[in-house]
């Protein structure tokens, strides 16, 4: 996990809150206390039969060493899975096919929204990404650069953009700081925006993130998939 210096810190919450936002607004989530992304993976490979697995970004393996399949990939840069690359590199050269691909690597929108294309480009037809930290709570939870330990970056813009992609079906369930979940399929919601991404602000998320996001809770997820 990155390591954050005070004075880096300091210097980056300055600047967002000058230049970029300054929003007090906080959401509150109630995700589920005993349910997480460990938990849907296991349903959805149980209920798939899926069996290749790709994690991008997997730290001190907190998720990878949990997860109960055939064959799995783990790609960091830094620590934990069994590939040392960035996702970058890693899919620059891979020619593997992958039924279920969990993106957790680095939170920030053009990072993720690559992840998130070059995983669709080695997934299986019926395969499914997801995508962790998709719902920050607070201004400072979601602000590039970022200034606290515990962050989800801008993964949310990465969501809210690709929503408005006609071949993908996206939802995101509302467990474990929500879990981005797409499927290669024709999209039966595409989202309008009223503003350029590049535009939006957390405010906007703030007061749009349901429609935004398409949130489901865990219940309806069961129903969907
Ligand atoms: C939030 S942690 C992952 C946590 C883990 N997946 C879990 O479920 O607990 C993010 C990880 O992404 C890795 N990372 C950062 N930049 C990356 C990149 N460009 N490609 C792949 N992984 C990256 C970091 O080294 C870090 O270990």
């Amino acid at each position: 996990m990155e390591r954050l210096n005070k004075i880096s810190k300091i210097f980056n919450k300055i600047y967002y809150n000058l230049f970029v936002e300054n929003f007090k607004g906080k959401l509150e989530y109630n995700f589920p206390p005993n349910y997480f992304r460990w938990d849907l993976i296991d349903y959805l490979i149980n209920k798939y039969k899926y069996s290749d697995y790709l994690e991008i970004g997997c730290d001190q393996d907190q998720l990878f060493s949990k997860v109960r399949i055939k064959n799995k990939t783990g790609v960091d840069p830094i620590s934990g899975g069994n590939i040392r690359k960035t996702s970058d590199e890693f899919f620059r050269e891979n020619k593997n096919k992958f039924d279920i691909i969990f993106i957790d690597g680095l939170h920030t929108y053009n990072q993720v929204k690559k992840d998130i294309l070059n995983s669709i480009n080695c997934l299986k037809d019926e395969g499914i990404v997801l995508v962790h930290d998709c719902m920050p709570d607070s201004l400072s939870k979601q602000a590039v650069p970022r200034y606290r330990m515990s962050w989800n970056g801008d993964v949310w813009k990465a969501i809210v953009d690709l929503r408005q992609n006609e071949y993908l079906e996206i939802y995101t369930c509302k467990i474990d700081q929500g879990i981005g979940v797409i499927k290669k399929k024709r999209n039966s919601s595409i989202l309008k925006l009223e503003k350029n991404i590049k535009d939006l602000k957390f405010k906007d998320y703030y007061k749009n993130y349901v429609k935004y996001l398409r949130v489901v809770d865990l219940k309806e997820f069961q129903k969907l998939f």
